[in-house]
């Protein structure tokens, strides 16, 4: 029998990279935007439960901020997490891409699938998780979740001094337009090459690979995994959590 056997064949695994590097200057002033708390519970760790959340998340890397590595290990150690995932921390780089690139660089062999989750979206439910775990192991090498557009989109010209008038260039039909969340799931080969080949400044790790010209598929997101970003995006978390409560009883 090869070693490839369905019987003898290790059984996948997975690995989530939290970038957490941040500094969140749109919220405002205090704390780096990961440590800000949500109902006294900092967002970093609502994150990194959502993602340990999904039973087939062996791993969760946490990319601190340069400084601030431990000071996240303190607040790993502070909090409870599932018992059956392992964490690890690494300090982070100037852009969101180095520092997922510096969780990519600690991955342990074995892992095979790879999802990239934003600690800025700390609500997202664990069936957003397993849906895009789902379909990265059903043979989809680069995997997003997304929701349909309520507002319309123009692009335009960027004013040179903002708040200036900005000419629209374009009105991209709607109803082909998706907001992408996270997390995003990959193939940990591609993703690694991805990382390797590209350079340009990208706000998402999928575009990398849509520019290896390797394809992309999207998933259905959901409304609760929303980025937290402006102050009343704190609200809107608060009152999520607080429903939460409510529908487990507690
Ligand atoms: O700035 P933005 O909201 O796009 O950041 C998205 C995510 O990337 C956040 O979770 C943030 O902490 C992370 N990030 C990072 N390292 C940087 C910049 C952003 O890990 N240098």
């Amino acid at each position: 029998m090869s070693d490839e056997s369905p019987a003898t064949r290790p059984p996948a695994r997975t690995a989530a990279v939290i970038p957490a590097a941040g500094r969140g200057v749109r919220l405002g002033p205090g704390a780096p935007k990961a440590l800000r708390a949500l109902n006294g519970t900092p967002m970093l760790i609502h994150a990194i439960r959502a993602m340990a959340a999904s039973r087939a998340v062996s791993l969760v890397i946490v990319v601190a901020p340069s400084d601030g590595a431990a000071e996240v290990k303190a607040l790993l150690a502070e909090h409870t997490l599932p018992e059956r995932t392992d964490y690890l921390v690494v300090p982070g780089g100037e852009s969101r891409q180095e520092s997922v690139k510096a969780g990519l660089d600690v991955l342990p062999p074995g892992i095979d699938t790879v999802l990239v989750h934003d600690a800025a979206r700390p609500l997202v439910p664990v069936d957003t998780v397993d849906g895009v775990i789902e379909a990265v192991r059903a043979g989809a090498p680069a995997v997003v979740p997304a929701l349909p557009l309520a507002d319309t989109v123009k692009e335009v010209e960027p004013a040179a001094t903002p708040g200036d008038p900005e000419p629209v260039v374009a009105t991209p039909a709607r109803a082909r337009l998706r907001a992408v969340q996270t997390p995003q799931g990959f193939d940990r080969d591609l993703l690694v090459r991805a990382h390797e080949t590209v350079t340009d400044n990208v706000t998402d790790d999928a575009s990398m690979v849509e520019q290896l010209g390797l394809p992309v598929v999207v998933v259905p997101g959901h409304e609760e995994a929303f980025k937290v970003t402006r102050p009343l995006d704190l609200v809107l978390a608060e009152a999520v959590l607080a429903r939460r409560r409510a529908n487990d009883g507690f």
